[in-house]
């Protein structure tokens, strides 16, 4: 009998699969420290996680049957790789379910920074009708900038296309071919923020995405630009974007993920009104957390089953 921990809130439906299997006892156990799941993770030969649980050195060298740790999701981020390698503990993830979810919400970011929703929001329920304040611009006619042009990357440029944008992106796996397939220019992050009314980043952060969009890049963007995250914190230099909004460089930001999460009581960034903030809501959505549930379910049970299976 395999013995899988879930440690993280993960969809229920998603991982029926899991509980219908004759040959895996499945224990949910969520909000666990470092120490507790160090007490316990040596009876697993698995672990489900979403993003709350780190999943540290400590915790796998415990994990003294641990054959794979999966994470219902696409960053693999909050899981010590380096150690899992040293320990061949596998590490798979979801990298296909909430692309979705992730792209939509970048939506619902660039059109709520458009015409200030939030912001009129707050007035309008707080007992006052300010029809003066929140004067928007149209998303047609405007050039998005897409700075990834991965899954969620590319399904943003197909949306952005729909409402009439002119999309150009930035990737270096982005070919002619996919580029004209998907009717879209490709630049350069440098060429792309000087000609882009809104930006919006859809890479991992890795060393060579961290700050691609700093203060070198705000000195030379297009004014007036407003800049959407819905990947990860530390992409966009968090300073650097604070100071261009101040100075008019930029004419505002939405933000759903953040340098350190969750951001401090007094980061600029909340409170301010030109950002528009939600707490890394991207793969929230009843079909996201199902999909990427499902998904890593199978995953594990393929590992633990010797049977093929895709690594993350
Ligand atoms: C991801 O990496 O897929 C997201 O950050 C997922 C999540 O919110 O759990």
């Amino acid at each position: 009998m395999f013995k899988i921990l879930i440690s993280d809130p993960i969809s229920d439906q998603g991982i029926q699969k899991l509980h219908d299997a004759t040959d895996v006892q499945v224990d949910k156990k969520t909000g666990l420290s470092e120490d507790e799941l160090v007490a316990i993770i040596g009876e697993y030969d698995a672990l489900l996680v979403r993003s709350q649980t780190k999943v540290t050195p400590r915790i796998m060298e415990a994990g003294t049957r641990l054959k794979a740790i999966g994470r219902a999701g696409v960053g693999v981020d909050n899981i010590n790789l380096e150690a899992a390698t040293q320990k061949g503990i596998v590490v798979i993830n979801a990298p296909d379910g909430n692309t979705i979810s992730t792209c939509e919400h970048t939506f619902a970011m660039m059109m709520a920074l458009s015409r200030n929703i939030p912001q009129a929001y707050k007035k309008t329920v707080g007992g006052e009708w300010d029809r003066k304040s929140f004067l928007g611009v149209e998303l047609r006619n405007k050039t998005l900038g897409v700075m990834g042009m991965g899954r969620i990357g590319s399904e943003v440029a197909k949306r952005a296309k729909a409402f009439g944008m002119e999309v150009i992106g930035f990737d270096p796996f982005l070919t002619e071919e996919r580029a004209e397939k998907l009717g879209v220019g490709i630049g350069t992050v440098d060429e792309i923020v000087q000609v882009a009314d809104f930006i919006t980043v859809h890479t991992p952060l890795t060393k060579e995405t961290k700050h691609m969009i700093a203060k070198p890049q705000f000195d030379i963007m297009k004014k007036g630009a407003r800049i959407i995250n819905c990947a990860r914190g530390g992409i966009i230099d968090e300073a650097a974007l604070m100071e261009a909004i101040e100075n008019g460089t930029v004419a505002g930001a939405a933000f759903d993920v953040f340098e350190v999460e969750p951001p401090q009581a007094d980061h600029p960034f909340l409170n301010h009104p030109k950002v528009v903030v939600t707490p890394h809501l991207g793969a929230s959505t009843i079909e996201a957390q199902e999909n990427v549930a499902i998904d890593v379910s199978e995953e594990i049970l393929h590992i633990l089953r010797n049977e093929p299976f895709k690594n993350a």
